[in-house]
């Protein structure tokens, strides 16, 4: 009786492969779209707009709420309250190419032309903030004149005359091609940090070298106002090696250039450090020091101090 009814089994008609994502692609009996109808993928489609929407409000509400707590001309958290903190650390340029991070070896050939032009070229771009033209140019209009008891007015900063640093000038290409370097020391810029000076002969630190001692000695008691700058060889035989030294403009940091405000054309104050007769073919172990009552010195964390060496060939 049932026979007539099960004798058959037909098999679904054989899709070829690209026949079966053709039609899962578009199907045009169904009208299904990857599988779904137009209103489920337009229920998706709606889901997904309201989802981001809501999400971009919540990201955009927080960044406003941040932006609040923020002000673009200081940080938020300054001096002892911040990460950087408040003891300024000591740089020396030019920095030995960057490719070696760890070294801190200023050596160069005198008589070879493209070897001490490197370390000029290096010079060069660090103190192009310093040129009167190109890219220190900007807002120069706020840089004045300064001197001790003459500080910039408000609004104003003070000029680092580096043209006038003979012989640490670009023209003279530092002084590197007369076997007698100089070497540019920057004191770290903190926000609204202000030094207390030694200016007081009788309150000066048991370690602070004697020519130092000797030198503030020999300021008059308004020039004191300064951060002074120490460098010296680091063992004994580098002290002999060292030969003299001088500071240019003057040895240390004046106090008219802080504190630093983020003012619209600030320059950090500098120390070109010129090694009149360094030692020939050995290398110098060299450690300069800023200082003030508030920086401390810590090698190991390099605050307040830096070292480098120097080898001329
Ligand atoms: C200042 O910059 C100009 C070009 O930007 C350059 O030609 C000139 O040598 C620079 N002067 C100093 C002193 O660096
Ligand atoms: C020495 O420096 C301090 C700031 O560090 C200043 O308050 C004081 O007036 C200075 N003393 C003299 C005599 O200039």
């Amino acid at each position: 009786m049932d026979g007539k009814k099960e004798q058959f089994y037909m098999p679904p008609p054989k899709l070829d492969k690209w026949e079966s994502i053709r039609l899962f692609l578009y199907n045009s009996e169904t009208g299904q779209v990857l599988g779904r109808t137009g209103s489920s993928w337009a229920k998706i489609l709606l889901f997904y707009v309201i989802f981001y929407i809501v999400l971009a409000c919540f990201f955009g509400g927080m960044l406003a709420v941040f932006y609040q707590t923020l002000d673009t001309t200081q940080p938020k958290w300054q001096l002892e309250r911040s990460l950087i903190g408040n003891n300024p650390g000591l740089g020396f340029r030019p920095m030995p190419p960057a490719s070696n991070v760890e070294s801190t070896l200023i050596w160069y050939k005198a008589k070879d032309e493209g070897n001490y032009r490197h370390w000029a070229r290096a010079l060069d771009n660090f103190l192009q903030a310093y040129n009167k033209t190109g890219i220190g140019a900007a807002n120069q209009e706020n840089r004045v004149h300064c001197d001790y008891g003459k500080p910039a007015p408000p609004g104003k900063v003070c000029d680092v005359m580096i043209g006038e640093w003979n012989p640490c000038t670009k023209s003279n290409f530092y002084n590197y091609q007369n076997s007698a370097p100089c070497i540019f020391l920057k004191l770290n810029k903190i926000f609204g940090w202000i030094p207390a000076y030694y200016n007081d002969t009788s309150k000066l630190p048991q370690d602070m070298p004697n020519d130092l001692k000797n030198h503030i000695a020999s300021m008059k008691q308004q020039n004191r106002d300064t951060v002074w700058v120490s460098c010296e060889g680091e063992n004994p035989a580098d002290v002999e090696n060292i030969g003299p030294i001088q500071y240019i403009p003057r040895r240390g940091f004046p106090g008219f250039y802080f504190p630093f405000q983020n003012t619209p054309g600030y320059l950090s104050p500098l120390v070109a450090v010129f090694f009149e007769k360094p030692k020939f073919g050995v290398l110098i172990n060299i450690e300069c020091k800023a200082w003030a009552h508030n920086i401390i010195h810590d090698r190991v964390e390099r605050r307040g101090s830096v070292h480098f060496e120097l080898m001329l060939d």
